[in-house]
């Protein structure tokens, strides 16, 4: 865990105005820098950097905070990856800290871990730049596959050398520890001595989120040999097979921005798309997307297409695995290629326009793709086509939102000839099978047993912003780390001013949501209690990873005391009571608590502008005329059309 001395330390130094400018064209404007927003398509500049306030705004999108903030929104770190990406930025030194001495030892070793993985990929790419045999073998294999010389660097692709233990040489000379160089699996130990598992192949560095070297593929040269084809690291504190996303780092913004991920089989293949401009894709590197490399997809968008190469008895299988992607409320397309080819093949053989044009058209929504596949497979067999007809149910039934599966169940009653009576009952059958029984909340016996006193509500809260200040504080508390979906609503204005929408679904854990929303308000709760908990709440999700409720009823702060006991015993299903009523169907716990948690956030932010105009208005009346005066007037009218903004966002919710 990184310590809070260091946090600090980070945040002293960091200079939101460097920082972004990594990464945005930023131009002086007053006192203030400005430039176009890098969250949505504007023409009209309304991205605001404040380097006297260290903090950013992005008038179009809503978005805003402190440098944290936007390397979470821009990047998609978590909390601790932005505090260590800055750390590394500024070269400042990070102390971890609270941790046992076996913690601590297992820290050192997994970060001794990924530094033996940077060194070897550095290696790797030299030799094959460099060294001769790397030049003459690898490099030229990498062009013969047409890969460009920018494209070959951008994956930091590489070369191993034939020899035994050329790597484990260079690594030990260089003072990389054996113990780690075993570790990695990039050195193996027989009665021989030390050989390297990677020898005679070229190598794709495979990198994690946050861009660090997990591991690597190794491909052998011919394919005559008698090895296998592929040669992967070995699982590891760093490479976890289940968790790895070939092509992650490279194509994550691309993949937000577009608001789709590609995926597909190997390594070759999303070199090769990317290449030939479809920069969002990934590989899960030749077997079925896992739950928690959806998850990892999820943070950048909802909606997965599925390439499929064009053999028909892989196909079969494939398709199986996609029930889970459904599962985790993702919307799925399939797009298969021609017989005999893969996407590294076919993005060779096309042209950049012919490629895009061949995903727009033939990307199928998957339960369509599956219902035609099996209905000219049953080829009007009454008996195989009743088992087609279970199988589309059964796909259906993944999926969480139950308006997306009345609309299927019409098409496919439409496409199967089926009555839609008939799938909705065989629906309502497969749900049935694996409906869990409903936890019961049991407020009442809670009360009496504890012995505390409860506030009646009304009585205290009369500002509706403390009401909104704790409301916030009982949604950390209740489901600060429960994963929501939330309808995203970009709003941007185009040259004449008027408001272009765009809206997407994320998902994401409430604490993230709940800390980044409210981030681009430069006011603070009213309330000490409320600010003082609030930020050991988010200190506790996004540092330590868990909220341990009794650490901080452990602290000699009664009145925080008083406020935990009050939120947890109100009973949760009241508060939740009247977002379900308003609803047709009863949604998803997952989308009412985003429900909650937008509606909300989207209030208290509206209630805090109002705030700052008014001050700001005030402020203004007492300056002098001038440059300053014009300066508030477009800061109040930034903040007018911020919460135009927002009063549109809430207008959807509700
Ligand atoms: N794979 C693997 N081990 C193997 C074969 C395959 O890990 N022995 C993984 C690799 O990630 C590979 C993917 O499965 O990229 C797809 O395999 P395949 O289609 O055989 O390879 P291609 O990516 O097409 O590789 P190439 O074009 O270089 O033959
Ligand atoms: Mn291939």
């Amino acid at each position: 865990m990184i310590s809070r001395n260091t946090i600090d330390q980070v945040y002293e130094t960091a200079r939101v105005e460097e920082v972004i400018g990594d990464f945005v064209v930023l131009k002086k404007s007053g006192s203030n820098f400005k430039g176009l927003s890098p969250f949505s398509q504007e023409r009209t500049p309304s991205f605001m950097v404040s380097p006297v306030k260290q903090i950013w705004k992005d008038f179009s999108s809503g978005k805003g905070g402190n440098v944290v903030a936007f390397l979470m929104e821009h990047e998609h770190f978590s909390y601790p990856e932005a505090i260590r990406f800055l750390a590394k930025r500024y070269a400042i030194e990070i102390e971890e800290t609270e941790q046992t001495q076996e913690e601590k030892e297992k820290a050192n070793a997994k970060e001794s871990l990924y530094l033996v993985n940077q060194f070897a990929q550095e290696s790797f790419e030299k030799d094959l730049w460099e060294y001769s045999e790397g030049m003459a073998i690898g490099l030229s294999y990498f062009r013969e596959r047409g890969f460009t010389d920018p494209i070959i660097r951008f994956f930091g692709l590489g070369y191993a050398a034939e020899k035994k233990d050329h790597f484990y040489q260079k690594a030990t000379k260089s003072g990389y520890s054996e113990t780690y160089l075993l570790e990695t699996g990039l050195v193996m130990k027989n009665e021989r001595g030390a050989v390297d598992r990677f020898r005679g192949r070229v190598i794709f560095p495979i990198r994690s989120m946050a861009g660090r070297v997990q591991g690597f593929g190794g491909r052998i040269l011919s394919n005559t040999a008698k090895t296998a084809k592929y040669l992967n690291s070995p699982e590891s504190e760093v490479y976890h097979k289940s968790r790895v996303l070939y092509g992650i780092y490279e194509s994550k913004k691309a993949i937000a921005k577009e608001d789709v991920c590609y995926l597909v089989e190997g390594y070759t293949d999303v070199i090769q798309l990317f290449q030939n401009g479809v920069e969002n894709v990934v590989s899960s590197s030749g077997t079925a997307l896992t739950p928690e490399q959806i998850r990892l997809i999820r943070r950048l968008t909802s909606n997965i297409v599925v390439l499929f190469d064009g053999d028909a008895a892989g196909l079969r299988a494939a398709i199986r695995g996609v029930d889970l992607i459904l599962e985790q409320g993702m919307n799925v397309k399939i797009c298969s290629f021609p017989e005999g080819e893969d996407p590294d093949s076919f993005a060779k053989l096309h042209t950049q326009e012919e490629l895009q044009a061949y995903l727009k058209n033939e990307a199928k929504d998957f339960i369509e793709f599956k219902t035609s596949m099996l209905l000219k497979e049953a080829n009007q067999d009454p008996v195989r086509k009743a088992a087609t007809v279970r199988e589309i149910i059964q796909s259906i039934s993944k999926i969480p939102d139950p308006i997306q599966q009345e609309i299927y169940i019409k098409q496919c009653a439409a496409a199967l000839e089926v009555s839609e009576p008939v799938l909705f009952n065989a629906l309502a059958q497969e749900q049935n099978k694996k409906h869990k029984p409903v936890r019961k909340i049991q407020n009442t016996t809670n009360e009496k047993q504890s012995g505390i006193q409860k506030i009646p509500q009304q009585d205290v809260m009369v500002n509706p912003l403390l009401f909104l200040e704790k409301q916030i504080i009982s949604i950390l508390i209740q489901y600060g780390d429960h994963e929501a979906s939330f309808d995203e609503l970009i709003v941007s204005s185009d040259a004449e001013g008027n408001l272009i929408e765009e809206s997407k679904t994320i998902h994401t854990k409430v604490h993230e949501k709940v800390f980044l929303d409210l981030q681009q308000d430069e006011v603070e709760f009213i309330q000490p209690e409320f600010r003082s908990l609030y930020d050991q709440l988010i200190q506790a999700y996004q540092v330590e990873g868990e909220l341990k409720l009794d650490k901080i009823l452990q602290q000699e702060q009664p009145d925080i005391g008083k406020i935990i006991s009050d939120i947890l015993l109100t009973d949760e299903v009241h508060q939740l009571h009247d977002w379900e009523k308003k609803n047709i169907f009863v949604k998803e716990r997952e989308s009412v608590v985003g429900q909650l948690v937008s509606e909300t956030i989207l209030t208290f932010r509206r209630y805090l502008i109002d705030e700052k105009i008014r001050s700001l208005l005030e402020e203004s009346e007492t300056t002098e005329e001038g440059e300053d005066a014009s300066e508030f007037l477009e800061d109040v009218m930034q903040y007018q059309h911020l919460k135009k903004v927002l009063s549109k966002k809430l207008n959807r919710v509700l």
